[in-house]
């Protein structure tokens, strides 16, 4: 097994981390500050969202240039010391690779929008208008309104999946393609352990930019008019494979350096597995549990289907949140986060958080004058996200609460976005002081989770119960048999399970148990999760924190 099969990998969204200069915007110096946190929780690698110049417009997702560092960051130099500090803590550091657009202000943009003749033309989408005036086909924005833009001065229109700032390359162009592959070798030559890969499946775009078909299931409420098409055309070409496999001859020329890639969220089970073949990804984002609300039947389904798709041969992730999502405890609630926590670190899989999950920090409520993301959500309403679709992702991206010192200890001054309003409970330093606390929650089963091959390599099963709320599965391996049983209801439950003998509890969620107890039926507070060891001797209290 690899570091990347058996770790945990935790988002840092760097604007909101630590800011160490007193901007109130977070940097790479104020990150590296803040690496013996992460080494203490014991996560194993930082995914790094962008640090790279950028005018801002998505927030760092519209790149000028893929191989610098940008000023609000910090500088490459602060880049290799977070590096050097991570590495001497034993934490791998993963950066964000855009490869599918840049920002309209790089230079190779510039140059490519000067003239139709322009030697970089072709390293973008350029079209005609359609025979009868207006865009080239009918393919909408990821965030809403038309894919293209007309350039006026030569008559032209560019193809952008994201925002009109955001124009796409032209993947089937080899330059295009030396180009990126040489940004990957840069940091990869500086060290990163690996790159999360954006919007991977819309690299490649249909050779003839056929139209796409209407969506039979669109429902004009929806926010995004987006999805009045099918994704056919603009989206999971085969040639994307091509390109994989490049990144991939790439990577495997530096040991242990890895890549993950964004999926979106309508994409089977079995597609993920396709792209995640150990010719191409690694990892590829398994979106089902962030998407789909709380319920034990929807989350059993996932990770049944997930796992009988990806087989032994390839290896799932589990993501209960991120940058682009409302947060975990906003989205389900403080009782079942807890339950969250211990569900994301027992499948089988590479688990990701995303900061601030682990104190539970809410969506931030934000004045209209402090709104800053300009982008309305990329994805069609979901039941799980509660809400409209159509939302600013500002909320979900506020400072780390830190202590309960002005700005959370975040910043000497007033931070780009507002500090939530709960700051001064729902802190680290309070956390880590209460063992109780959902900080704590994480902690434990991380170093649990470590020491355990069960948790990190086991197999999977699920198990029928007669409690539709609730969701038990096996892990195991020859040495070790655990069991997980999570109460998703408002209410307690006895679960009744297929025999398995004694159980001693490794933890509850609510982390006040340590009873060894028959498995046949297991008493459940409400929202309670409890990972017990099927074979557990009665001395296994030593785990505990
Ligand atoms: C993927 C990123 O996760 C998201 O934040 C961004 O808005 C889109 N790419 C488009 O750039
Ligand atoms: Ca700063």
């Amino acid at each position: 097994m690899d570091w990347w099969q058996t770790g945990v990998i935790y988002q840092v969204y760097p604007r909101s981390f630590q800011d160490s200069n007193g901007d109130g915007i977070g940097d790479l110096a104020g990150l590296t500050t803040r690496l013996e946190y992460l080494a203490w929780l014991g996560v194993d690698a930082v995914w790094i969202s962008p640090f790279y110049p950028s005018p801002m417009v998505d927030f760092g997702y519209d790149v000028t240039d893929h191989t610098g560092v940008d000023p609000a960051y910090g500088t490459l130099a602060d880049f290799d010391a977070l590096l050097a500090r991570a590495h001497a803590l034993g934490l791998r550091v993963l950066v964000d690779f855009i490869p599918g657009c840049t920002s309209n202000q790089h230079p190779w943009f510039k140059e490519s929008r000067a003239s139709r003749f322009s030697p970089v033309r072709d390293w973008y989408i350029w079209r005609d208008p359609a025979p009868e005036g207006g865009p080239p086909n009918n393919w909408l924005s990821h965030f809403g309104g038309p894919a293209w833009t007309l350039d006026e001065t030569s008559g032209q229109y560019y193809l952008h999946t994201f925002l009109p700032e955001q124009p796409d390359l032209n993947w089937r162009n080899p330059k295009v393609q030396v180009a990126l592959l040489d940004v990957m070798r840069f940091w990869l030559e500086r060290g990163v352990d690996g790159f999360r890969i954006a919007a991977v499946p819309l690299l490649v775009k249909d050779v003839q930019f056929r139209d796409e078909p209407p969506n039979p299931d669109f429902d004009p409420q929806w926010d995004n008019p987006r999805y009045q098409r099918l994704p056919v055309y603009a989206d999971n070409q085969p040639e994307v494979h091509d390109v994989l496999r490049h990144f991939r001859r790439l990577l495997d020329t530096y040991p242990g350096r890895i890549a993950v890639g964004e999926m979106p969220d309508y994409f089977p089970p079995e597609t993920l597995a396709v792209y995640s073949r150990p010719d191409r990804l690694h990892l590829a984002f398994t979106p089902c549990p962030l998407s789909l609300p709380w319920r034990a039947a929807d989350l059993r389904a996932c990770a049944d289907k997930t796992q009988a798709a990806f087989g032994a041969e390839v290896w799932p992730t589990w993501v209960m949140g991120n940058h682009d999502r409302p947060r975990l405890t906003s989205r389900i609630g403080p009782a079942q986060a807890r339950a969250a926590a211990l569900l994301l670190l027992t499948m089988r899989g590479t688990p990701f958080i995303y900061y601030g999950d682990e104190i539970g920090m809410l969506d931030a409520p934000i004045p209209p004058e402090a709104r800053r993301d300009r982008v309305r959500s990329a994805r069609p309403p979901n039941e799980a996200d509660g809400g409209p679709a159509n939302r600013s992702r500002d909320p979900g991206r506020t400072p780390m609460q830190w202590d309960s010192m002005p700005n959370a200890g975040f910043s000497g001054t007033p931070p780009w976005l507002p500090i939530g309003p709960d700051y001064e409970h729902r802190n680290v330093a309070a956390q880590r002081a209460d063992t109780g606390s959902l900080l704590s929650l994480y902690r434990f089963l991380l170093r649990y989770r470590r020491g355990s091959p069960a948790l990190q390599q086991g197999t999977y099963r699920s198990l029928d119960t007669d409690s539709p709320e609730c969701f038990a599965f096996l892990r195991e391996t020859p040495e070790e048999r655990l069991l997980i049983v999570l109460n998703l209801a408002d209410t307690a439950r006895v679960v009744s399970l297929p025999p398995l003998g004694e159980g001693q509890v490794i933890t509850s969620t609510l982390m006040d148990r340590a009873e060894r107890i028959d498995l046949q039926t297991i008493f459940l507070r409400e929202h309670e999760g409890i990972l017990f060891d099927v074979h557990g001797p009665a001395e296994a209290e030593e785990v505990l924190p």
